[in-house]
């Protein structure tokens, strides 16, 4: 695939004109108070090299999953903001997406300044199935440009999303790729061409119906696969373990038991946990103790029990191999990070990349937001992804639409 870049929009000139920006802003928040402010950071370069340049930048964003119509909740103020307080040039919100106020605020919008309309999925049309619906909405986005306007993706974390200000808004405009979706692009390329080996991919995160399909695409691909998080559990019970009231996808036994068999013979070494703590229930003060992952129900809480991390024999043989690769790519957390006595298996998870020589990739929100609260520094590792979906998506080896249709 090919791509106009950043570059050459800037290069043709945009002083005047509407700059219609994807970016993703959809960040953690603890009420009105930004959690991991990562996604700001990464959007702005962008939208400061339009602004230098002299452009009107008109910059489109989600936050949540409200259900097509305003929400308070799911407002972008709190990340518009932050994106303010950062940027050092004037940054404002529209009180609605493609409203009266929208039309107002983008009329009286100067050279080198940026306006983020409110939640895209504050209108249904945004997300809608029907193409006519979604490109209505994408006709209203691209109307508040102008007779001149471009478009450029720099959200990479929502290019696997086939949305009006994603996909539609690119079949009407000039389209360009913006430095982060490159960025995001070329890193993750190198994860599935000429990958350096061994590739170890570490695998956390809940649930494992979300990452059947980039497990499947790895199968034969990575040299290893080790697998934490709620997630374990399924690969325990299809191993034949008892896993007590640990969270299980018994629907999932079957995938993951041909999974497993499968890569024996590809070659791919999957790696279960050996050891886990068992809390008494979810909670952060919960009565805890260590046990073997094949007696998780002769623990002191029985079937009760709950596995709410790996145990620290496991945390030591994944960071002997992540410590001997030279690729890393890690996505989900191991234990309920968020809680102090369940965060030792993600600690050492992060601890074991910033301490190998190979090239290591942080993938997702979730993992992102862990390695940051855990007070680890984004220069630590090669490269932390904005996309969570996205990247799992790209390395499904599924075709994106935000970049397809950006080829030309
Ligand atoms: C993300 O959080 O991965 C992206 O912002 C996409 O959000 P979505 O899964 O709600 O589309």
């Amino acid at each position: 695939m090919t791509f106009h870049t950043l570059n050459e929009l800037i290069a043709e000139g945009v002083r005047g004109r509407y700059i219609l920006v994807r970016s993703d802003l959809n960040v953690p928040l603890d009420g009105s108070t930004v959690t991991d402010d990562g996604r700001i950071k990464a959007s702005l370069p962008v939208l400061a090299k339009l602004k230098d340049a002299g452009a009107r930048v008109l910059v489109t964003a989600h936050l949540g999953r409200p259900k097509g119509a305003p929400e308070e909740k799911y407002s972008l103020r709190p990340a518009v903001d932050r994106l303010a307080e950062l940027a050092g040039f004037k940054v404002t919100l529209a009180a609605d997406t493609v409203g009266d106020a929208a039309k107002a605020a983008a009329a009286s919008l100067q050279d080198g300044e940026a306006l983020v309309l409110e939640n895209v999925r504050f209108d249904a049309r945004e997300t809608s199935k029907d193409d006519a619906e979604r490109g209505a909405f994408a006709d209203e986005l691209v109307a508040l440009t102008g007779s001149n306007g471009a478009y450029v993706d720099d959200a990479f974390g929502a290019v696997h999303r086939k949305h009006a200000s994603v996909y539609d808004v690119a079949t009407r405009l000039p389209s360009y790729q913006g430095d982060l979706v490159h960025t995001e692009v070329e890193v993750l390329r190198k994860l599935t061409t000429d990958t350096q080996r061994p590739y170890v991919v570490v695998l956390g995160g809940s649930k494992v119906s979300d990452k059947l399909a980039v497990i499947n695409n790895l199968i034969g691909k990575a040299d290893t696969i080790l697998v934490g998080g709620g997630m374990l559990f399924t690969f325990l019970a299809a191993q034949g373990h008892k896993v007590a009231s640990s969270l299980l996808e018994e629907d999932q036994i079957p995938v993951v038991q041909e999974y497993l068999k499968r890569a024996a013979d590809a070659g791919t070494e999957f790696v279960v946990p050996t050891d886990v703590v068992v809390a008494e229930k979810f909670a952060a003060d919960a009565a805890h103790e260590t046990v073997a992952a094949d007696a998780i129900e002769g623990s002191s809480f029985g079937a009760q029990g709950i596995g709410l991390d790996i145990g620290p024999e496991t945390a030591a043989a994944f960071a002997e191999r992540i410590k001997g690769a030279r690729t890393v790519f890690w996505n989900g957390p191991m234990g309920v990070f968020e809680f102090e006595a369940f965060s030792a298996g993600t600690r050492a998870i992060a601890e074991a990349l910033t301490g190998t020589e190979g090239f290591t990739v942080v993938g997702g929100g979730d993992s992102a937001a862990a390695v940051r609260t855990l007070g680890f520094a984004d220069d630590q590792f090669g490269h932390i992804s904005t996309g969570g979906g996205a990247s799992l998506e790209y390395l499904e080896g599924k075709e994106l639409p935000g970049l397809s249709v950006l080829d030309r």
